[in-house]
């Protein structure tokens, strides 16, 4: 079985989907690899890391693709990709299945498989295999990072001879994946962190993570997990009061993130302009949530703006492809181990258990058709999973 690692072609795109290691195992299973020349360097892995860890360089993607069986990358592919694919072969990436009706049908058309790697259901069992998990975990991280360089203070109290400087205050607005490891890292470097969020199980992560929970209205909040630990879409009477009690709050923070996401829908507003304009000059809000339409209104897609109250809104796109390697690392570990129960150690070939639910979640084109019911413009009939795992209700160890 072949498999081909391509480059990938969006501009703000830094990753690869597997490193050298994983590449290495890949081959340790069985696989023959191709990587596309280049493929690795903007996450500092060389050709040369991919040729002792087995693999062989292609000159080109169409080169790598024409006798791939599986096809990673971290982006979907586009129409010109697609065209060198073998048909019936298969793609793993983030294909962005809840959004891009017509990348997906692109797929379809051209006879490819599309696992697409976000929509792994959230049971125990796949936690390992959870992209929306790795790369929030990173992006998290990098979110504090990226405000702590737009600061023009710094974050932990300082007592020095020349007196005490004040802690940076930091509210986290979305207290998921990303979230939590925010929470981590804003205190780690010595910022009074304070969070919030719909899901009442987030309050006890807060707290175990040394932050201080905002509470909205926990009558409200009883109901708002949906089975697979995602957030619902809250009625407008629960934004209302979030507001009241965010905008009392936020006045007096110095560092402000927010990560709130609702899968498949647009992000809800959580900042509005009259809480950045209550906000204290020097202050800096990130909003995680920009590449899918923004929690901070006045967030700029790819854009630090200053408003003219002098705050800072970072909007960067891709923030998981900053910390390029590893969140390669993480994401070829990802595909790895979706991989690996369905390779036969004997006959070393790859046998998909189409009845497995972590297939029948993920899986979105086969046989030249859209089979997954949550792709936009589709009439792929909903295929009920079989429920023999609860969702993973906490994430607290990815902080
Ligand atoms: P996400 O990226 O979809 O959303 C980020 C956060 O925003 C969530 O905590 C959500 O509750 C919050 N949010 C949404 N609307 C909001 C609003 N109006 N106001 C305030 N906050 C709002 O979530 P993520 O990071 O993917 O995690 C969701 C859950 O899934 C977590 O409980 C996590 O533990 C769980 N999980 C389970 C996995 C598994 O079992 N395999 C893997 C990864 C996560």
């Amino acid at each position: 079985m072949n498999i081909a690692i391509l480059k990938e072609r969006r501009a703000d795109e830094q990753r690869v989907a597997a490193a050298p290691e994983t590449v290495g195992k890949l081959i340790g299973l069985g696989f023959s690899v191709a990587v596309e020349k280049g493929a690795g360097e903007t996450a500092a892995f060389p050709d040369s890391a991919y040729k002792i860890a087995g693999a062989t360089i292609a000159a080109s993607a169409s080169a790598a693709v024409k006798s791939a069986d599986i096809v990673l990358k971290v982006q979907g592919p586009d129409k010109a990709e697609l065209k060198n694919f073998k048909k019936g072969a298969i793609v793993m990436a983030h294909l962005g299945a809840l959004s891009d009706g017509k990348g997906i049908a692109a797929i379809a058309q051209a006879g490819v498989t599309g696992l697409a790697m976000e929509l792994m259901p959230r049971i125990t069992r796949a936690q390992g295999m959870d992209i929306l998990s790795s790369q929030s975990n990173l992006a998290g991280y990098k979110s504090v990072l990226d405000a702590a360089s737009e600061f023009c203070r710094a974050f932990p109290m300082m007592m020095t001879a020349a007196g005490t400087v004040a802690p940076a205050r930091a509210f986290i607005m979305g207290v998921g994946v990303a979230g939590l490891q925010a929470i981590a890292t804003a205190k780690r470097l010595g910022a009074v962190v304070t969070a919030t969020d719909v899901r009442p199980a987030t309050k006890e992560q807060v707290e175990s993570l040394g932050g201080k929970f905002l509470e909205v209205d926990p009558d409200m909040e009883r109901d708002a997990q949906t089975e697979g630990g995602y957030a619902k879409e809250m009625p407008p009477e629960y934004f209302e009061k979030q507001k009241a009690v965010v905008a009392e709050h936020i006045k007096k923070q110095d560092i402000v993130i927010t990560t709130a996401l609702i899968p498949g829908r647009q992000a809800p507003t959580l900042v509005t302009k009259e809480m950045v304009e209550s906000m204290q000059p020097g202050a800096v809000i990130v909003d995680l949530a920009v590449e899918a339409g923004g929690n901070v209104v006045g967030a700029k897609l790819g854009e630090v703006v200053t408003t003219a109250n002098g705050v800072k809104i970072v909007g960067h796109t891709n923030v998981p492809g900053r910390l390029a390697q590893d969140a390669s690392t993480l994401f070829g570990r990802n595909l790895l181990n979706f991989l690996t129960p369905f390779v036969d150690k004997e006959s070393k070939t790859l046998v998909i258990d189409w009845e497995d639910e972590l297939v029948i979640g993920t899986l979105v084109t086969k046989d030249g058709k859209v089979v997954n019911s949550r792709v936009p413009g589709t009439t792929a009939p909903k295929k009920a999973l079989a429920k023999k795992e609860q969702p993973k209700k906490s994430a607290k160890k990815e902080a």
